[in-house]
Order: C-alpha cells, then structure tokens, then sequence
C-alpha cells in the first residue's frame, strides 16, 4: 500500500478500535475458538443478515441517479409543482429492471424491462413505475399472480416453462398486443440506454381551476433504438452476465449521460366516454393521431450510485406516490397497483423503508405515524416546529394538519358492483394489428423465428390455439409462424 495514505482505525459497529482483524481469538496458536471473540460473532451474525428477500418480480435491475428539466409549459393541464416552470431542475432516480428473472439472471434475456423513476419534488415523491412496453399482457388484477407464476420458475421441475407461459397467453387473448412486442425486435434492449419508457397506464391530470385530464406518460430514448437478436444475445451472455449494468454504469462514470424526452398524451375528460376502446384499458394504447405527443421536458441520467444496495435494491417505487395536480384513473390494473406495492414494500424493506435516504422525500414530511422496528428519526408531524406533543390528530399544540387547497377533483363513478367479463366484446386484435402492419419484413421474419424459438417443447394443442389468435390479427402472423416453426 502507498505508505503516504493514513487509515482511519477500524472499529466495531460500536465504535470500539479493533486491535487485530486477521486472527481469531483462539485457546493455544492451534486451539478452538473462544466464545468471547465477540468481533468474530459480530462479523459471522452481519454475514448472515446480508440478504433481504429480492423483489417478487422485477428482481435483477439497475439504476442511476439524475435530474429531470422542464421544457414545455403544461400547467394547463396540471398544477403539479414539478412542472410549475419551464427550466425548473428537479433530483430523481431511474431504476430499470427485467420482470422474470432473479437477482443473478443474466441482463440480455428476452423480457419486458421495467421502467422506474422517482422524482423528489417539493410537494412529496412522484413515482412513474412502468415498463419498456406502452401495454402489458393481461387487463384485469386478478390473474397477475397467474400471469407471473407463469413466468417465474415451475414448482416440481424448478426449471422456467415455455409450457406454462404459452398455455396462459393463448387463454387470454388480451396478451396478443404485449406478446407481439415483447417477441419483436424490442424485446431485447442493448441496454436499457436504447429503450424507450412508458408510464403505460392512464393517470389523471388536474389543472388550477380543477379541470381535470386524462394522461399517458412516453420516455423516449435519446440514444436512438439499440436491440440483440437471439442470437446476438445468446453471444453477449455467453460472455457477461452484467451487460446492462457495465453498459449503464460505464457510461455514466465515462460521463456519456443518458437522456430520454418526456411526452404525455392528453385527453379531456369527457373523451373516455367516446373512444372505441376503453382507455383505461392497460393492454390498449391511445394512437398518435388522436392524442399526439407533447414535449414536457427531459430526463437525464448523470451520477452512478455510491452503494448499489442502499441505494438501488432498497429503492422502493409505487405507482400510489402520486402529487397534487398528478392523480390516478379507474384502470383495474393501476388501483390494484395502488395497494400492492407499499405493501410489498413493508414485507421487503420494512415499516420505516420511507424513511430511508434514497426512499426519503426532499421535501419536510410532517406524518403521525409512530414507532415500530428500526425507527431511526424524530417523529414527524411537530419536529419542524417544535411541537413535540403533537403525536396525535386532531390536537391543540400546533401539529401538522390537513390542507383543503390539495383536494383532488371528484371523480364522478357509476355502475353497479359486479364480476364483468373484461373479454366480453373486447377487441384484442386491431392495436397488434397495427403494430405488425408497422414492421418490415425482415422484422416480421424475426417475429416469426422468435416466437418459434420460444415455443420450443410446448405441447401442439396450445400451439395450435395460439396460432388461431395469431390468425385473428393477419392471416399472414400465423402463417409466418407456423413455417418458422417447421
Ligand atoms: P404510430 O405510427 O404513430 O406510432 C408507432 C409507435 O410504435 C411508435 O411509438 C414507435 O416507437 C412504436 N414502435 C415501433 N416498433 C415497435 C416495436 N417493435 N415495439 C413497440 N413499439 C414499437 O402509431 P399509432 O399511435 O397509431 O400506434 C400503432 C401501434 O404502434 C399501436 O397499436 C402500438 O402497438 C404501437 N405503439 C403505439 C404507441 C402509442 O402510444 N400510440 C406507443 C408505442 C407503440 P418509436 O417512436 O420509439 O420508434
Ligand atoms: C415491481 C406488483 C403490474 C412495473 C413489482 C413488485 C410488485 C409488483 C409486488 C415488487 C415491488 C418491490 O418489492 O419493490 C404488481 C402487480 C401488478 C403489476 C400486483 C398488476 C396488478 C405492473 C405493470 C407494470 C409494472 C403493469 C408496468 C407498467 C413494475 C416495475 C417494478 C415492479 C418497473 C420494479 C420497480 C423497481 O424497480 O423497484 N410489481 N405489478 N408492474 N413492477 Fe409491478
């Protein structure tokens, strides 16, 4: 070691100084440990609490740091603070992240990508937790945990089912659009630099006079579409596992920063009642000719993380963080989101996983929730002004209290409470249309070859079911299938 550099002296967590971290405390030179060598037990009991359970889904990803500008006005359609001006800054972080496989999987596998970000605004934290996808494979809450066992590995082989996956998406037809993109070219990132993001549901807007918007969030690549074929990737992953965090990491520490524009897409409110499909819809995009792209601003990323796991595994994004002027919308999909991750959240991370420097808003937090494990920070609601008696709500010493100027809008619902057929008259078929009418034929081949390479072992029947919904969005998608798959 460079005898110039002058080390701190290492302590227990403590703060005792540790004399010697080479040898144990033993009985004789040769002789068995002593029960007293509590550094020793120290260092093993760490150890063995290292690892916290990975996400159920989502679980191998990678992030990076970064600072979102505005450069469009759109405060007539929403009064949220972040957008209150064009050039205003605001700290975010991005996570992107592939759905199926485990926090080892390999980056370059064939997978929808998760597209998350966290912006720290002034008024609370706003996260967008979509994919690379503007759609997803099924439309109602209920079948996501099927979905996703179909996806994750089989429970007496351990082994991932082609089987399984296919077996699902041709009992639910609402996958045709999802299947479709996730078996093109966009399928496999480079890296997530080259993919687009999508906030993909629809979320609600609301203005200064309380008007209030429908909305669809578009990331959009800076860096221009980068993709692997099977074969490409096949390569990549027979060299490294990591290519998507040597990729990410290694341009930002080479100071080459990502950026992607920010977009939405406007509907007035009034318009979910005329459109030929339902916008709320998660497995339905809005096409451009009607509801067309408006710039918003642009994100960039430009700072690596110092610890990947404070900072990047303990991440906790959820569609519920919303800010005034942001607001959700009556997609089945997003409410059942809504619940499900703060919750998974608390079973991961833990009660206070908030209050966690990367998960801690940048803005005073003045809340009444109180104690449990690992409470770390004065309580919220009177700290700021010292109201230190103001644990409860309502009270009379000056605690925090409710601000009637935040009010959302109301949102007008109707209907009577059933179980409805989200299949029934639904049209699964024209939006893959569309996009398979968009793809070259080069791009189509590809799709064939990829779809074949992916059924490889699943039984003829499901094959055969698959490949009349693949009839139904061109004649020519099943064809071109079936000869791929000969
Ligand atoms: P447009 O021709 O206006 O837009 C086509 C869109 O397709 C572009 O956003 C393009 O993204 C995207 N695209 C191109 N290749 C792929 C691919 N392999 N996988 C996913 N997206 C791809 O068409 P419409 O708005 O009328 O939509 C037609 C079809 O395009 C839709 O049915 C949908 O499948 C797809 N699409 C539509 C989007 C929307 O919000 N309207 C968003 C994304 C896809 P880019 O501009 O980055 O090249
Ligand atoms: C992660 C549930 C649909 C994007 C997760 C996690 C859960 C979950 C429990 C793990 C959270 C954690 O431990 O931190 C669900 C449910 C869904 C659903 C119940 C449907 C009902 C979707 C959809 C998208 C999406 C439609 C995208 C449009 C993501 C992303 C992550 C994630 C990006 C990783 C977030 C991160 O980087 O930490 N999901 N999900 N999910 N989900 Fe979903």
């Amino acid at each position: 070691m460079d005898k110039k550099v002058t080390c701190p002296v290492m302590t227990t967590t403590a703060g005792s100084p540790i004399a010697d971290n080479q040898n144990s405390l033993t009985a004789g030179a040769n002789g068995p440990l002593l029960m007293q060598d509590w550094q020793l037990i120290e260092k093993l009991a760490h150890q063995n609490r290292e690892r916290i359970p990975e996400r159920v889904v989502h679980a191998k990803g990678w992030g990076a740091f970064g600072t979102f500008t505005v450069t469009k006005d759109i405060s007539a359609y929403s009064c949220a603070k972040i957008f209150s001006q064009v050039g205003k800054k605001i700290d975010m972080l991005a996570r992107f992240s592939t759905v199926a496989g485990e926090l080892g999987a390999a980056d370059a596998e064939r997978d929808v990508r998760g597209f998350a970000l966290k912006f720290y605004t002034e008024e609370g934290n706003w996260d967008i937790v979509g994919n690379n996808t503007p759609v997803f494979f099924i439309r109602d809450p209920l079948k996501f945990p099927d979905f996703i066992h179909t996806q994750k590995r089989h429970p007496v082989s351990h082994l991932r089912s082609a089987t399984a996956a296919w077996d699902f998406w041709s009992l639910s037809p609402e996958s045709l659009h999802q299947i479709t993109i996730l078996m093109s070219d966009r399928g496999i990132p480079v890296s997530p630099r080259f993919m687009n993001g999508y906030g993909s549901h629809t979320y609600s807007f609301w203005n200064a006079n309380a008007e209030r918007f429908w909305v669809k969030f578009h990331f959009k690549t800076q860096q221009g579409h980068k993709t692997l074929t099977n074969e490409e990737a096949e390569a990549v992953i027979g060299k490294t596992r990591e290519s998507y965090q040597e990729d990410l990491f290694g341009a930002i520490e080479s100071k080459d920063f990502p950026k992607w524009t920010v977009y939405v897409q406007i509907m007035p409110e009034s318009d979910a009642e005329k459109t030929s499909y339902n916008p709320f819809d998660l497995t339905k995009v809005w096409p451009h000719s009607d509801y067309p792209l408006i710039e918003v601003g642009v994100i960039e990323l430009n700072k690596n993380p110092q610890n990947y796991f404070a900072q990047i595994e303990q991440a906790a994004f959820s569609p519920s963080n919303v800010v005034p002027g942001i607001g959700f919308s009556p997609d089945k999909m997003l409410q059942a989101r809504i619940f499900s991750y703060a919750d998974a959240h608390r079973y991961r991370l833990g009660t206070h996983y908030e209050a966690l420097p990367v998960n801690a808003p940048k803005c005073p937090v003045h809340h009444y929730h109180k104690d449990g494990s690992m409470n770390f920070f004065a309580h919220e609601a009177g700290k700021l002004t010292g109201h230190v008696d103001a644990y409860y709500e309502p009270n009379s010493v000056g605690g925090a209290q409710q601000n009637a100027q935040f009010k959302e809008p109301a949102l007008k619902i109707s209907g009577d409470a059933d179980r409805y057929d989200h299949r029934l008259g639904n049209d699964d078929f024209s939006q893959p249309r569309a996009l398979y009418q968009l793809f070259s034929d080069a791009e189509k081949s590809r799709l064939y070859n990829n779809i074949a390479a992916s059924m490889k072992g699943v039984p003829e029947h499901i094959i055969t079911r698959q490949l009349a919904l693949f009839e139904k969005i061109d004649p020519n998608y099943a064809k071109g299938v079936q000869s791929a798959l000969k």
